[in-house]
């Protein structure tokens, strides 16, 4: 939504007079792969998304919250950073009500807002909707409270909050990229030290696509949780024969095999996803780095095929948008992107390529499941902005 339109709805919520809103913005990622890494201490390479969560605000006199979401009908959230932030209704408003306690904890804010929330980052698809909903908000949080904070501590701040509100265990990858991601570049991400590298991505030859299966994934249930403790279990596993393993991060194939016998065959699978992961979101970087988009597209591919057999994260709609990429001339690669469950597949692709990739999905995905896919292409974007203050 244009600003001036934010402004039209937020008068119509909080009436008053508009010259003096501000307004933040922080954006959805694509995560162009190392996927469920980020909680093995691995490597991710997402970039974000030209979609964004928009807050419009104005400051209030007291420590009170009042937000209003254009996306979800409904009475604003209302709720107090005097003292404990409660967890109360409505269900989305949990996202905020953490970022404010992980800030007031931190006695970094003062000043209480209210505040209309749009989001064009679509909800549920897999492109961190609820990530940039939290950096928005801490962003507008600090903004109102005149101050600013570092941006990896403002991204830890809302993992923080999306592990104690929601009650999802995520890793540091979506918050990150939301909050530091630059204009033009893709990011690789060590999640252990959080050391990272911008890599240009600006190509006018190559793009990149995001196809919506338009399947919901729900994060928040149990199977994610699951993966991390199979993960867990792997790293027990590995440990007694490896000492220095402390996370998948630090294991190896070699290793792996060693431990085997020592291992359910499900977390062995589970094992070997990561540990194959990792090393493909680095080979990624460099070829990218060295405009080698075929060898990019394979590491696409194969990564598909590991979350989907290994991993176990993928559903139907997911693969066949992903086979139906595949015999497009001019696609180098795709796979799903995100925690999976539903939600998108990445392609990357040469830029004629885009039309005919477009016509072919619309034509024959609603032939298979009655519903269309939502395709569009995307640049990487700017991380968290004030864009009004
Ligand atoms: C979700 C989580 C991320 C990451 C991905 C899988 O998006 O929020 O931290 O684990 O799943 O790569």
């Amino acid at each position: 939504m244009e600003s001036a339109q934010l402004d039209i709805e937020f008068k119509k919520h909080f009436g008053g007079e508009t010259d003096k809103l501000l307004e933040v913005r922080a954006p959805g990622r694509v995560n162009l792969i190392g996927e469920h890494t980020d909680y093995n201490d691995g490597f991710v390479f997402p970039m974000a998304i030209e979609r964004d969560t928009a807050i419009v605000f104005r400051r209030r006199k007291d420590q009170l919250v009042r937000m209003v979401s254009a996306s979800q009908p409904g009475e604003p959230a209302e709720f107090a950073f005097s003292h404990e932030v409660s967890k109360g209704p409505p269900l989305w408003s949990l996202y905020a009500r953490g970022v404010a306690e992980a800030l007031r904890q931190k006695n970094l804010i003062t000043t209480g807002i209210d505040a209309l929330v749009a989001a064009n980052v679509p909800l549920g698809g897999g492109l961190s909707s609820s990530a940039s909903f939290e950096v928005a908000t801490a962003l507008a949080l600090l903004t109102a409270s005149q101050t600013t904070m570092d941006r990896v501590d403002m991204a830890l701040a809302c993992q923080w909050a999306e592990h104690h509100y929601p009650g999802m265990p995520c890793g540091i990858m979506d918050q990150f990229i939301s909050a530091l991601a630059q204009k033009g570049h893709a990011m690789l991400l060590d999640c252990r030290d959080r050391s990272f590298k911008q890599v240009p991505l600006n190509d006018p030859a190559v793009r990149v696509a995001v196809v919506n299966s338009n399947v919901k994934h729900e994060l928040v249930g149990g199977e994610y949780k699951q993966r991390r403790q199979q993960c867990e279990a792997a790293v027990a596993a590995l440990a007694q024969k490896q000492p220095g393993v402390k996370a998948l991060r630090d294991a190896t194939m070699p290793m792996l095999d060693q431990a085997k016998a020592a291992m359910d065959s499900v977390v062995y699978r589970r094992a070997r996803h990561v540990i194959g992961e990792n090393q493909r979101a680095l080979d990624f970087a460099a070829a990218l780095e060295a405009h080698d988009y075929s060898a990019c597209g394979r590491l696409l591919y194969a990564s598909h095929v590991s979350l989907r057999d290994d991993y176990q994260v993928s559903c139907p709609e997911l693969d066949t948008l992903v086979e139906l990429a595949r015999s497009v001339e001019g696609v180098f690669g795709a796979r799903m992107t995100g925690g999976g469950f539903g939600g998108c597949i990445v392609v990357l692709l040469q830029h004629q390529a885009f039309e005919p990739l477009s016509k072919l999905l619309h034509s024959e995905y609603p032939k298979r499941y009655q519903k269309q896919p939502a395709m569009f292409g995307t640049l990487p974007g700017p991380g968290a902005r004030v864009v009004r203050d």
